[in-house]
């Protein structure tokens, strides 16, 4: 059975930066959990579901035509054949992300797919629940964590450096919402794993998480 490296945490941790760095300096496999999440809410959106309905959504998750392709070392994320790579990122996509993934029925329904992307040489996941859920017997944990404020910020350069516009108040509140949504949660609540390594980032640079990160992994 292929190795495992769960990366959890919070929105705008970097776990999409750590994650990327790690499966390119490990040559392994990467699954980015959130885009499932993601892409079943566009899926839900797209075909006008209720999206506060559990029974609903349980069909559209267990059949999402969903598939990642590698691009010129970027990962296009494909719905029913159509590039979705911009259209999973907006911000009504983020907050229908969470909602939609609060249902126990629906996060069961994702399960084997999830477990799925396990392969060799190994996989680098990235998600909320990959350490406590997914793959509980992964040998190497991470959470990833930073403030608020922190986060906030990152997010909102890494938006601007896409040409976005965006207000730094809005993005911090619904950021603390979507936490506060995920945290609280009946189902795979966020929460570190009992023998993750918790790693606070606020005043790290990223160069300095994924020297840590790495280095942990390989010892
Ligand atoms: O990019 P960001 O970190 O903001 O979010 P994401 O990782 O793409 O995840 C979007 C949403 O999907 C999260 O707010 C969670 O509610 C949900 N999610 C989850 O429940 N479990 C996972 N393993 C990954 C994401």
């Amino acid at each position: 059975i292929a190795p495992v490296i769960t990366i959890d945490g919070p929105s705008g941790a970097g776990k999409g930066t750590l994650c990327k760095a790690m499966a390119e300096a490990l040559q392994w496999h990467l699954l980015d959990s959130g885009a499932i999440y993601r892409v079943l809410a566009l899926a839900a959106l797209h075909h006008q579901v209720d999206i506060a309905s559990e029974e609903a959504l349980v069909p559209i998750a267990a059949h999402l035509d969903v598939r990642f392709v590698s691009n010129n070392g970027e990962m296009e994320v494909i719905l029913e054949g159509e590039d979705v790579s911009g259209a999973i990122r907006t911000q009504d996509v983020s907050n229908t992300a969470s909602k939609v993934a609060a249902f126990p029925r629906v996060r069961e329904a994702l399960l084997r797919r999830q477990r799925g992307f396990r392969d060799f040489p190994g996989l680098i996941a990235d998600g909320r629940d990959m350490g406590t859920v997914v793959f509980p017997d992964a040998p190497v944990k991470i959470f990833l964590d930073a403030s608020s404020e922190e986060r906030a910020n990152r997010r909102m350069l890494q938006l601007q450096e896409k040409g976005f516009n965006v207000n730094f108040e809005r993005l911090l509140s619904e950021i603390k919402e979507r936490d506060e949504r995920d945290r609280n949660r009946s189902i795979a609540p966020l929460v570190p794993a009992d023998d993750a390594l918790v790693l606070d980032s606020t005043t790290m640079s990223i160069e300095q998480v994924i020297e840590i990160a790495l280095k942990y992994a390989r010892e």
